[in-house]
């Protein structure tokens, strides 16, 4: 099916698409700093009201999964073709940023306006789609809205905050309850694939004056959940040889952590990121600490490796110090190979934009190494500020995210545009790109 000559000059309408970017960016706003947009609590459950009304002005069709998940459609929009997901996710992190995850979903709904205003025949029907929690910061379960997408959320059920609430209390919060869960997931080969936008979080897009990234590869992640038991005490009266100091252990453990990734390179990234001391007063000897470990690597196998290391760490720390370690595997994410016709698609489009564009791993994950198990994915990312996020100062140029959200909407164009499977159609187009990189001789090779 050839697209109507008039496709290739189709861009997203900045001013509606900056308004949106904007007006969701108040949603969850922080008194402290930042956004804390958490996934499923009251402020996700605004911005897929605000979203949904925002695609209905734009004479969309939005809906909410029983998982929470904002699904748009065009009006023209044939369940029965294969369907192009297109998105990100809604919520931040505790005082995050206002790109991180938005900026995918806002720019999937404009590309999803563009089309359906011009009338795009699409073969594979683009679908929006903001997933919810993907962070994991409220409800401790990361990717919840991808894995219940992908049916693949397994003890999803069991999910709490860290206070011990049941996620059925979130999902009641917007009409939803566990049982209707089985119902999120989509049919096996019911989607033909999936381009999520995103802004790079790292700074090598920026110092390399790049516009467009091409994602390679998505790092996998192990999350941890440490408790060190030792016993508190009176600070005055319990001599030094006599303590088992469940912070003055975790410390140690800490740093061992860092050593991980840090001297033994045996990961990409090691980080304590949560520590929860009890009773944390001045005058009482920690008796219990409770920690997060995560490690993240491309490969499987270093990850592995990493995780028997940390785990040993864990075991010395507790022995030498007389008291216990307990290491439990909160979640496990696997790094996934982005697939080759999308990157070319995406290629193709940043050329025929005149965008040079670098092929590059993310060291953050996403919802689309979830999606990867349902389908074939790809990832455009845009430079951030200084490489930034996760924090109020998360930021990155006006015009770079036109040119993102720009190489979506002709990356879904690309993926119209020839008949059979992706594997044929962005076959050609790779040779399209490879011809052109020849000609413009930038980078596709990562540094
Ligand atoms: O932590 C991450 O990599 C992502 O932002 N959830
Ligand atoms: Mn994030
Ligand atoms: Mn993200």
């Amino acid at each position: 099916m050839t697209m109507p000559a008039h496709a290739t000059k189709l861009a997203i309408d900045r001013i509606r698409f900056e308004r949106t970017l904007r007006e969701l960016a108040e949603i969850g706003a922080d008194p402290r700093g930042g956004l804390s947009r958490l996934g499923l609590s009251q402020a996700e459950n605004e911005a897929r009201a605000y979203l949904s009304e925002a695609s209905r002005a734009a004479g969309l069709y939005p809906q909410v999964d029983p998982a929470g998940n904002l699904l748009v459609r065009r009006p023209s929009a044939d369940p029965q073709r294969p369907a192009l997901l297109i998105g990100s996710h809604l919520d931040t992190v505790v005082q995050g940023g206002w790109l991180d995850g938005a900026y995918g979903v806002v720019a999937a709904l404009e590309v999803l306006a563009v089309l359906s205003e011009n009338e795009i025949e699409c073969p594979r029907e683009p679908v929006a789609v903001g997933f919810a929690n993907e962070e994991g910061a409220l409800v401790q379960y990361p990717f919840w809205g991808s894995r219940a997408l992908t049916g693949t959320l397994a003890d999803g059920g069991k999910a709490c905050d860290r206070t011990g609430q049941p996620v059925e209390r979130y999902l009641r919060a917007f009409g939803s309850d566990l049982n209707r869960l089985a119902e999120t997931a989509w049919a096996p080969g019911s989607i033909s694939g999936y381009l999520e936008l995103h802004i790079e979080q790292g700074t090598v897009l920026e110092r390399r004056r790049i516009p467009i990234g091409v994602v390679e590869a998505i790092v996998g992640r192990a999350i941890f959940e440490i408790s060190v038991l030792g016993t508190a005490g009176h600070a005055g009266t319990t001599a030094m040889c006599d303590r088992q100091d469940a912070l003055a252990a975790a410390a140690c453990l800490v740093l061992k952590v860092e050593s991980i990734a840090a001297e033994l390179g045996l990961c990409r990234t090691a980080t304590v990121g949560y520590l929860d001391v009890m009773p944390n007063t001045t005058n009482t000897i920690p008796g219990t600490v409770r920690l997060t470990a995560e490690i993240r690597d491309t490969d499987g196998e270093r990850l592995r490796t990493a995780e028997t290391v940390l785990r040993s760490m864990a075991a010395s720390v507790a022995g030498s110090r007389d008291l216990s370690v307990t290491v439990r595997k909160a979640h496990q994410s696997d790094p996934v190979a982005t697939d080759p016709s999308l990157r070319a698609a995406v290629e193709n489009a940043a050329l025929s934009l005149g965008l040079a564009c670098l092929a590059m791993p993310s060291g953050a994950g996403h919802d689309a190494q979830i999606v990867a198990m349902a389908a074939p994915v790809g990832m455009i990312f845009v430079p951030s500020k200084d490489g930034m996020s996760h924090v109020p100062a998360e930021d990155t140029e006006a015009d770079a995210l036109i040119a993102g959200a720009n190489v979506l909407l002709h990356s879904v164009l690309a993926l119209q545009d020839e008949p059979g499977t992706f594997q044929h159609g962005c076959a050609q187009s790779a040779s399209k790109a490879n011809d052109r990189r020849q000609q413009s001789g930038y980078q596709l090779t990562p540094p």
